[in-house]
């Protein structure tokens, strides 16, 4: 039977990851890839991750099953981190997930019955209308990104989401949004929560890199705000960057119902969606965050190990920025300070992202993403003249 398939088209960024692999220049970059990389180009074990490591492995007594939603204590612990502590608690429901995937793909699959169609922002990451999909929901794409300006076009998506349906499912990057870094302002999530709330839409926010803009609360501003206002919502969160526990696959989904009632009937059936997936969530990464956000001390130096991530960003970007400013004599590349989270469009086409790839031997996505934390500092001015150099 095997023999009627077709291999599926190669990931492009995993395959990005094996080109660069086989690179043997010692000069190459990798900005491929959505990892963060420190300064020396690792991406590396949080010391307090480590930490919650020693204690999981000297005091767990057993590896009996939790149930569909995972751990109830890691789900009380991650409720006030993404909803922050005046969070309108019992109306939230919390399910422990493998990853922030794991978490979309639930979510989707139960916001599918109730629902038909969901509106992703153009552009938005790849997975996004592969789940959507998945849960056969019908996609329709809403204008996000002003290329020219590389900013957010918020008059046009707010223009194409008047037109949704009532009961429509709407895709929002919570921050750092993926590919482009341009996020809306606080007084733009305000507007789209008038329009959320009077076209009776139905958002579900992904919030993959709390703490990787702003900082940690700055990050979740979108989502307590919307959770303050709208009747019902639906978040999928990761763990995965902001404690570097990428494969260890944890995050949560998170239902917000009208009364503590339907949320606790919306979350037994988002739990259906996890016994038919993957039935129980991975229990490793997620005892890990537990034990850090349980602890005041080991919580507090997590804080401080995500804000060197985070500031290690934002120097990066402003250190990218300036060099463009020497080498154009311009602003034009000023949005780059601007934008959030490890990644930015660098406004290349796919000829010029290959030749940037061939000719020198810079790893980027084909539709022009960068991962800022790729760069090395020294490796700045390197860059930016390539880039130049492709544009012409
Ligand atoms: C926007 C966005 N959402 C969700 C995820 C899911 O991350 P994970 O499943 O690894 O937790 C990613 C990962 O790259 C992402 O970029």
């Amino acid at each position: 039977m095997f023999e009627k398939l077709q291999a599926p088209p190669p990931d492009k960024i995993l395959s990005l990851i094996s080109a660069y692999a086989e690179d043997t220049r010692p000069n190459k970059i990798d900005l491929g890839v959505g990892v963060y990389r420190d300064e020396t180009g690792a991406t590396p074990v949080l010391e307090t991750v480590r930490e919650a490591e020693r204690r999981l492995l000297a005091t767990q007594k057993t590896k009996s099953y939790f149930g569909m939603g995972g751990d109830p204590a890691f789900c009380r612990a991650i409720v006030p981190l993404i909803f922050g502590t005046d969070a309108p608690s019992d109306r939230i429901r919390a399910l422990q997930t493998p990853g922030g995937s794991g978490a979309l793909s639930i979510l989707m699959g139960f916001a599918a019955k109730l629902t038909k169609r969901i509106h992703i922002p153009d552009p938005s990451w790849g997975n996004h209308a592969a789940i959507a999909k998945h849960s056969r929901l019908e996609i329709l794409r809403y204008p996000y990104f002003d290329a020219a300006t590389s900013r957010v076009n918020f008059p046009a998506m707010k223009a194409a989401l008047e037109k949704a349906e009532a009961g429509d499912l709407v895709l929002l990057h919570g921050c750092c949004h993926n590919p482009t870094g341009a996020d809306l302002s606080r007084e733009e999530w305000s507007e789209l929560a008038d329009l959320l709330i009077e076209k009776k839409l139905l958002a579900l926010v992904d919030l993959a890199y709390q703490g990787f803009g702003d900082g940690l609360d700055e990050d979740a501003w979108a989502v307590r705000h919307l959770a303050s206002r709208l009747p019902e919502m639906l978040v999928a969160s990761s763990c995965s960057k902001n404690f570097g526990i990428y494969r260890d696959r944890t995050g949560a989904a998170f239902v917000l119902g009208k009364t503590s009632q339907e949320a606790a009937v919306a979350e037994a059936q988002v739990m259906m969606e996890a016994r038919t997936g993957y039935s129980m969530p991975p229990d490793h990464g997620a005892a890990v965050v537990r034990i850090i956000l349980e602890d005041e001390a080991l919580y507090a130096a997590w804080r401080a190990e995500l804000e060197t991530m985070r500031s290690r960003i934002a120097d990066l970007r402003r250190g990218l920025a300036e060099s463009f400013r020497r080498r154009t004599n311009s602003a034009a590349y000023d949005f780059l300070m601007e934008s959030r989270g490890m990644f930015s469009l660098i406004g290349v086409t796919e000829e010029q992202a290959k030749r940037l790839r061939s000719e020198f031997g810079i790893y980027l996505v084909d539709d022009g993403r960068i991962n800022i934390a790729g760069l090395k500092e020294d490796q700045i001015d390197t860059f930016v003249e390539a880039v130049v150099t492709v544009k012409g």
